[in-house]
C-alpha cells in the first residue's frame, strides 16, 4: 500500500535530511510504497527507499511566475512525484478546480506520479452523502481518471488536523464511490495516527493513507509503515 507523509510548511532542509536518514533506515526492508512531501526548500537528491515528492508545482517548465516553482527546478532534484489540489491550497490559496486540472494535465504530460487530493467541508458533509458525492465527483471533473500514475487522496477538510476522523463506514462508503469512477489507488487522509492506521488500512477500498501531523516524527511514521507491513 501507499504510506505518504505531507510535511506541509514544517521542517527545515536540515531537519528534513535528518528525518529522511532516520526514516530510510527504519523502513529499508518495507514492502510498502513510502512517500514524503517536504517543503520545496528542503528538496535534494536523497538516496534510500523513501520516495520524495513535491507538495505543489506551477504548470510550466519555467518563466515569469514570481514565487512559484516550475518543472525545471523540480527536475533538478529528480523529483517525479507531485501532490496536487491539497485542500489547504484550495481553501487558503484559492486554487480552483480549473487550476488543479491545469497542473494535473501538465505534470501528467511530464509523466509525474500525481497524488490528487479531494475532500469536502463539514458543512457539505452535514447536508448528506448525495451532496458529498456530487461535490467529490465535481472535483474530479476533467481529470484523466485512467492516467496510469494517478493516485487519488480523499481528505475530508473537517478531519484534517482536528483529531476527528469519519467513521470507518463513512470512509469506506466514500472511497468506494471514488473507486467506482477510477480504478487507480485511493488513499484516505485526515487525522491518521498510529492508533487508527490499522483499521483504516483494513477497509476494502483503501489503498493507503496520506498523513500530515503524525508523519512529522520519523519514529512514528516508521511505525505506521511497519503496521502496514504487518497487515500485508
Ligand atoms: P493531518 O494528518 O494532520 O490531519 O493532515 C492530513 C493532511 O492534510 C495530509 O495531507
Amino acid at each position: 500500500v501507499i504510506i505518504a507523509g505531507n510535511f506541509k510548511s514544517f521542517k527545515s532542509r536540515k531537519g528534513t535530511a535528518e528525518y529522511l536518514k532516520e526514516l530510510n533506515s527504519l523502513v529499508s526492508d518495507s514492502s510498502q510504497e513510502v512517500i514524503v512531501f517536504p517543503p520545496a526548500t528542503a528538496l535534494d537528491n536523497y538516496d534510500g527507499k523513501v520516495n520524495v515528492g513535491i507538495q505543489n508545482g506551477y504548470p510550466a517548465e519555467n518563466g515569469a511566475f514570481t514565487g512559484e516553482i516550475t518543472l525545471d527546478q523540480i527536475r533538478e532534484f529528480d523529483i517525479d512525484t507531485i501532490l496536487l489540489g491539497h485542500s489547504e491550497r484550495r481553501e487558503i490559496l484559492g486554487e480552483s478546480n480549473e487550476l488543479v486540472k491545469e497542473k494535473f494535465d501538465f505534470y501528467k504530460d511530464h509523466n509525474f506520479n500525481t497524488l490528487l487530493c479531494i475532500g469536502e467541508t463539514l458543512e457539505l458533509r452535514e447536508r448528506g452523502f448525495d451532496e458529498v458525492k456530487s461535490f467529490l465527483l465535481s472535483q474530479l471533473e476533467g481529470i484523466d481518471l485512467s492516467y496510469e500514475k494517478l493516485v487519488i487522496a480523499y481528505e475530508p477538510i473537517w478531519a484534517i488536523g482536528t483529531g476527528v476522523t469519519p467513521t470507518n463506514d463513512q470512509i469506506e462508503e466514500t472511497l468506494k464511490v471514488i473507486s467506482e469512477v477510477s480504478k487507480k489507488p485511493v488513499l484516505y487522509g485526515g487525522s491518521v495516527k498510529l492508533n487508527n492506521i490499522e483499521e483504516i488500512l483494513a477497509l476494502d477500498s483503501c489503498s493507503g493513507v496520506l498523513v500530515g501531523g503524525a508523519s512529522l516524527d520519523s519514529d512514528t511514521f516508521g511505525e505506521m509503515v511497519k503496521t502496514a507491513d504487518r497487515l500485508s
